[in-house]
């Protein structure tokens, strides 16, 4: 563990005026849920097809039932783990904005985090393709797939960006101010290899911001834009920095 660089970042975070975190599925690693690419990645085992909007559109069956069995039987049981409750706690006494985050998972604001603009969507948010009604999972029926809406029977949708589906104007506006307004941005668990979510990093360091960068292994951010490169896991990294910012 390199003591002196998590010191290094722990100071530059007091001494910050808007730290903003930008997390990917890395984060959550820890909690269990799988990455996407990488040795132990979900599009190694799983065709990306299924999540692709036209694909959902045609065989609405078929993509839900790979998407129920990757996220939806998955996803409820996990629990947020060192690396979300320290942001959790670090939103709390003021040393975070805001999370701008890449994940579905909706471990952000179960660790208490309030403040979380999710670029990808939730997967706890159904919306009808028809009528456009949103309905919260616990309403929704997923021993019958496709589920449908309740008031005119159009097929629910999970409110997740999908291959080819562009993100919502305001979570990708909102996000885009946030990284413009951010003096320090800590970037935890992610390749982001996908636009514009790839996007958010840049805008941060163009408007100056300092970086920390969280990961396992380097990534096209670390020899480009990031000042601090923390390698190791998340919950380490965010653990110790939480313990030097007396959390
Ligand atoms: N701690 C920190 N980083 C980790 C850990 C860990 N315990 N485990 C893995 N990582 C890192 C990996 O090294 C990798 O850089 O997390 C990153 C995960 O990358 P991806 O699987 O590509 O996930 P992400 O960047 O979030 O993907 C972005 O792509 O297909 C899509 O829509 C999907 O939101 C997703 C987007």
């Amino acid at each position: 563990m390199n003591i002196e660089q998590l010191e290094k970042a722990a100071e530059i975070i007091r001494k910050s005026r808007y730290t903003v975190a930008f997390t990917g599925a890395g984060i959550s690693v820890e909690s269990g849920i799988p990455p996407f690419r990488g040795e132990n990645g979900l599009w190694n085992r799983v065709d990306p097809v299924y999540l692709e909007i036209d694909f959902f559109y045609t065989k609405p069956y078929q993509s839900w039932k790979v998407i129920k069995e990757i996220f939806y039987d998955k996803l409820g049981d996990a629990v947020p783990n060192l690396a979300h409750l320290t942001l959790a706690k670090m939103e709390e006494r003021s040393y975070l904005e805001s999370v701008i985050t890449q994940n579905i998972d909706h471990l952000h604001q179960k660790a208490g985090n309030k403040r979380v603009c999710e670029l990808h969507g939730t997967y706890k948010q159904l919306v009808c393709t028809q009528c456009h009604s949103e309905y919260d999972l616990s309403f929704a029926n997923l021993n019958f797939l496709p589920p449908t809406c309740y008031i005119c029977k159009g097929i629910l949708k999970p409110d997740i960006v999908f291959f080819h589906e562009p993100i919502p104007k305001l979570v990708e506006k909102r996000s885009f101010e946030e990284a413009a307004k951010a003096d320090v941005m800590i970037i935890i668990g992610t390749n982001a290899e996908v636009l514009p979510a790839a996007r958010i990093p840049e805008i941060a360091k163009e408007h100056g911001a300092k970086i920390i960068e969280i990961n396992i292994q380097p990534t096209h951010f670390t020899n480009s834009l990031t000042d601090i490169f923390l390698e190791m896991k998340a919950t380490e990294a965010l653990g110790k920095i939480g313990e030097l910012l007396y959390l």
